[in-house]
């Protein structure tokens, strides 16, 4: 699986992220090594747009040097800065000891690039790339093995429980890349107890799963660890969601990810019951109008095929007149105004009546009925 060589890595890292020999000079003798998700994918001959920087020594020190403009999160010990086109964080070196399982963690500084490893939550996502002037992979839990191997490991047996968020993780790299899961792993993953963790962490987490590009691959393998059950037919409802979502008129009408989850998530009977298709353009506005965006693309994707034309066409027609018109008329302000008004709409939608006159004509009709 791996794209890149041992042999190549100082190359691949150089064109990858040519602005890094700054920090490299800046750092002098203090050790900086990338990180984490940035050297598993520079390995994969895919390297992304964040980099992920560790300094056994003042973060925050460093990326002053760097003359850069920093954000500094006390806590973590970290600063953002941004050189040439890239973002790059610089944490300080931490080890992270789990007080109860799905707790936030107690941080402190780590001695050695090691240890910072050894917090991590795969092998894959284990290595470092020491910013040398021979860049050297730092390997100790063999992840470059299971990159290869195309599987998801975790460093020790109490990963999951420490923080259980990283059983979400686990779907979202196996779906991501199409990996395994190694047998320790599995059984591991397959009792890991969600609940200890925030609702908004999960929930987070979560997100971020539904925002992969294979994401219903992954919200799949959960249900099939048994971590997050899904009622039949749920998958199949996310699937057309996320056809749907492809092309107008319906992409771009909420977004992706939450959607993706609300559709797995639709309670038992509400995902049967279509919106039965209206007799009239103006039965299908009333039936719509109001409604959120969200619940109209989940009634579409359990087979309200009407709600296209709902909104291709049936949502953007207007009436020319407005209640300015029908006061200039006589009408009184009160019901009578939206009375009027909602009965021309109607009736332009049904394709009864079409010019500014007819409209008028017919809202002022129904405006004076009792
Ligand atoms: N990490 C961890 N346990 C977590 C979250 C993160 O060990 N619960 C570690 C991993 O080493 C991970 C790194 O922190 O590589 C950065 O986390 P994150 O930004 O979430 O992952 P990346 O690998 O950078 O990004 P992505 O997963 O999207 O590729």
């Amino acid at each position: 699986m791996a794209a890149v060589s041992i042999e190549d890595l100082g190359g691949a890292l150089q064109r990858a992220y040519p602005e890094l020999e700054a920090v490299r000079a800046a750092a002098g003798e203090i050790p900086v090594y990338l990180v984490g998700g940035a050297v598993r994918d520079l390995l994969l001959g895919q390297p992304r747009g964040d980099i992920d920087l560790v300094v056994v020594g003042d973060a925050a020190a460093l990326a002053g040097k760097l003359g850069a403009e920093t954000i500094e999160h006390e806590r973590f010990a970290t600063a953002k800065v941004r050189l040439g086109e890239h973002e790059v964080d610089l944490a300080t070196a931490r080890t992270e000891r789990y007080e109860r399982p799905g707790a936030l963690p107690d941080i402190e500084p780590a001695a050695s690039i090691d240890d910072d490893l050894g917090r991590r939550d795969f092998t894959i996502n284990a290595m470092a790339l020491a910013l040398a002037r021979e860049p050297r992979l730092i390997d100790p839990h063999g992840g470059r093995a299971d990159l290869a191997a195309g599987q998801l490991r975790v460093l020790h047996p109490g990963s999951f429980a420490d923080d259980p968020t990283r059983a979400l993780r686990a779907a979202r790299y196996a779906a991501r890349f199409g990996f395994g899961l190694d047998p320790g792993t599995e059984a591991l993953l397959r009792s890991t107890d969600l609940s200890t963790v925030s609702s908004d962490r999960r929930e987070a987490e979560l997100l971020r799963l539904a925002d992969e590009e294979n994401a219903l691959r992954g919200l799949e393998l959960l249900d099939a660890w048994g971590l997050v059950p899904l009622q039949p037919g749920r998958l199949e409802l996310a699937r057309r969601v996320d056809e749907l979502l492809q092309d107008p008129p319906w992409s771009g009408v909420v977004d992706r990810a939450p959607a993706l989850l609300a559709a797995v998530r639709t309670a038992p009977g509400e995902s049967e019951r279509p919106l039965a298709p209206p007799r009239h353009p103006s039965e299908g506005v009333e039936l719509a109008r109001g409604r959120q965006p969200l619940d109209l693309l989940l009634a579409r994707a359990r087979g309200a095929a009407w709600l296209d034309r709902y909104l291709n066409e049936w949502c953007k027609v207007a009436l020319e007149i407005d209640g300015d018109d029908l006061i200039a008329a006589g009408v009184p302000q009160g019901p009578a105004l939206g009375r009027g008004l909602t009965e021309a709409l109607h009736r332009k939608l049904d394709g009864e009546i079409d010019s500014r006159d007819e409209e008028l004509a017919a809202a002022l009709a129904a405006a004076r009925r009792a």
